[in-house]
């Protein structure tokens, strides 16, 4: 089956309690990462930390770690999230994927918003993940495109890594003509 037929219509927009409202990706995202106030959550390359500060609002016991390479970004988003982080429910640690080192099955939940992760074959990437991720967590990854034509090569390629990296094929859904996601469930 080709990532193409895969594909659903659903339009669904996100929960936007909190007080700034953040970037359309990210509410969107919301909904579709199913935050349970206790859930441990890794964001991959936070940028400027506005995801992050959507997801944290929402967790009592629960934690975001959020990381991202460029140490500019990690200043930006350590500036926004200050008050999560003071409350212990967030981090921000500048690191690449590549390089993070955390326990097997550390997250609820592994999401990323815009970010290349998944260009080459090199399946490393997807192995961390894997084990970063508890049995039957949630990997979200959120697209914007303003080419949907785009964003269906990229579902493609990303699909096709993921799987050959042993994870199950992400279920895709449109959350406007130029937003995808793609989600998939660790065994
Ligand atoms: C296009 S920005 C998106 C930022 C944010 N997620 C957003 O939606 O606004 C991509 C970010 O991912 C980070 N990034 C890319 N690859 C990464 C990796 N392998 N590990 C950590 N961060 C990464 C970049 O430094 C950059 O800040």
């Amino acid at each position: 089956m080709t990532a193409g037929t895969r594909m659903t219509t659903a339009i669904v927009d996100g929960d936007t309690r909190g007080a700034a409202r953040p970037p359309k990706l990210v509410r969107f995202a919301l909904s579709r990462l199913r935050i349970e106030p206790r859930h441990r959550l890794l964001e991959i390359g936070c940028g400027g930390g506005t995801a992050v500060a959507a997801v944290a609002a929402r967790l009592t016991t629960g934690h975001i770690l959020a990381i991202d390479r460029s140490a500019a970004a990690v200043t930006r988003a350590t500036q926004r999230n200050a008050e999560h982080i003071a409350r212990g429910v967030a981090e921000v640690r500048q690191v690449d994927l590549a390089q993070l080192a955390v326990d097997d099955g550390s997250f609820d939940t592994i999401f990323a918003l815009n970010v290349n992760l998944f260009l080459g074959p090199d399946l490393s990437i997807v192995a961390i993940i894997r084990r970063a991720l508890r049995p039957r967590g949630r990997l979200v990854l959120g697209y914007w495109r303003r080419d949907p034509r785009q964003l269906v090569g990229r579902a493609e390629r990303t699909s096709a890594v993921l799987e050959a990296g042993g994870l199950p094929a992400p279920v895709l859904d449109w959350a406007s003509p130029e937003h995808l996601f793609l989600t998939t469930t660790a065994r």
